[in-house]
Parts: C-alpha cells; sequence; structure tokens
C-alpha cells in the first residue's frame, strides 16, 4: 500500500515458540478426549494450523464464517454468520481459535451462539490481544501475545485483505497526515 510502512512487532520464530508453548498448555488443562477446534475465518487459519499440530491430543477441526461490516481498520460493530460449523456440537469441547481480539465484539456474539448448542465446554484461542479497545466482555484462556492498541498485519491478519502471508506480525503505520 502506498505510503504505509511494515514494523515488524513479533518475528515468526518468536510465534512459533509462543505457540508451542500454547498446544502444550492446551493438552495439559484438557481432560482425556478429543477437543473440538473451531477457526473463525479468515485471520486465525494460520494460528489454526500450527497450533493444532502442537497439539498432540486427538483434534477435530471446524470452520466459522463471520462478516464484521467494514473492510478497513474498524468494524461497524454488527456481527453476521457467513459460514456455520459442519456439524452439531453438543457435549463437544469447543476451542474457539481466533487471530486477534479487538473490541471483544465478535467473540461475545460467537460465544453467545455457541453456548445455546450445549457444548460442555467452550474456551477461547487468541494469538493476540488488545485488552485496552475492550467494549464487550470475553474470556481468553490462551493469549498469544498482548499488544498495544496499534493495527498489526501478518500471520494471518489483513488490512484489506492485504498482508496475510507476512511469516512475521507486523504494526502497519500510516504515513503522517499532510
Ligand atoms: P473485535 O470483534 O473488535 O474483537 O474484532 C476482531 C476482528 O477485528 C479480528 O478477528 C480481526 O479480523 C479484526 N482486527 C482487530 N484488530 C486488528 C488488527 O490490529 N489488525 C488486523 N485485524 C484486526
Ligand atoms: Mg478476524
Amino acid at each position: 500500500m502506498p505510503g504505509t510502512s511494515l514494523r515488524p512487532l513479533f518475528t515468526a520464530q518468536q510465534i512459533q515458540k509462543r505457540i508451542q508453548e500454547i498446544g502444550a498448555q492446551i493438552d495439559s488443562d484438557y481432560p482425556d478426549g478429543s477437543l473440538y477446534l473451531v477457526c473463525i475465518l479468515k485471520g486465525a487459519c494460520f494460528f489454526m494450523a500450527d497450533l493444532a499440530r502442537a497439539i498432540e491430543r486427538e483434534v477435530v477441526i471446524d470452520f466459522m464464517g463471520i462478516s464484521s461490516y467494514g473492510r478497513g481498520k474498524t468494524a461497524s460493530g454488527a456481527v453476521k454468520l457467513t459460514k456455520d460449523l459442519d456439524t452439531t456440537v453438543e457435549g463437544a469441547d469447543i476451542l474457539l481459535v481466533e487471530d486477534i481480539v479487538d473490541t471483544g465484539v465478535t467473540l461475545n456474539y460467537l460465544m453467545n451462539v455457541l453456548e445455546l448448542r450445549k457444548p460442555r465446554s467452550i474456551r477461547i484461542a487468541a494469538l493476540l490481544d488488545k485488552p485496552d479497545r475492550r467494549v464487550r466482555p470475553v474470556k481468553v484462556s490462551y493469549v498469544g501475545f498482548q499488544i498495544p492498541d496499534e493495527f498489526v498485519v501478518g500471520f494471518g491478519l489483513d488490512y484489506a485483505e492485504q498482508y496475510r502471508n507476512l511469516r512475521d506480525i507486523c504494526v502497519l503505520d500510516e504515513p503522517p497526515a499532510a
């Protein structure tokens, strides 16, 4: 994007190390049985692919699509389900896998939707957390990194669909206003 610059925040190596730690933590926290990983499209698919392989217990993977109106840096607050799970999750141990928790609107909505389906348990794993931005309460059980209120891209995270394939997580800096 013209005029913008990328400032590395976490390297690919730091991200992988943290994901291995979270995977081990998840393995030790859950009782025996299969874990139902739910990836929130699209940003979380890179995190989910690595997290699933950092977990040694049996996992099932599934996807949920969400559109939160607005394609730039801020969402409007309205959330719509664009793709639902493939199966029922009654009695399942669900782990919702998200790229970043910002205002909390998305995950607050999804938790409400999924709780109605009577899973045995439901927890959240998020690669990044921006706690300063929260407007809806969300309990995140596994966090990769807490970050300040800056807009980040890479490792799945986008700005207007760009930058998802960057290996590092970078802050997207705007040019100073003219
Ligand atoms: P929330 O509903 O405000 O918590 O927003 C969560 C969603 O907003 C994430 O899944 C991302 O798609 C997007 N988002 C929030 N902050 C960032 C960011 O810094 N970079 C890229 N996407 C972000
Ligand atoms: Mg997202």
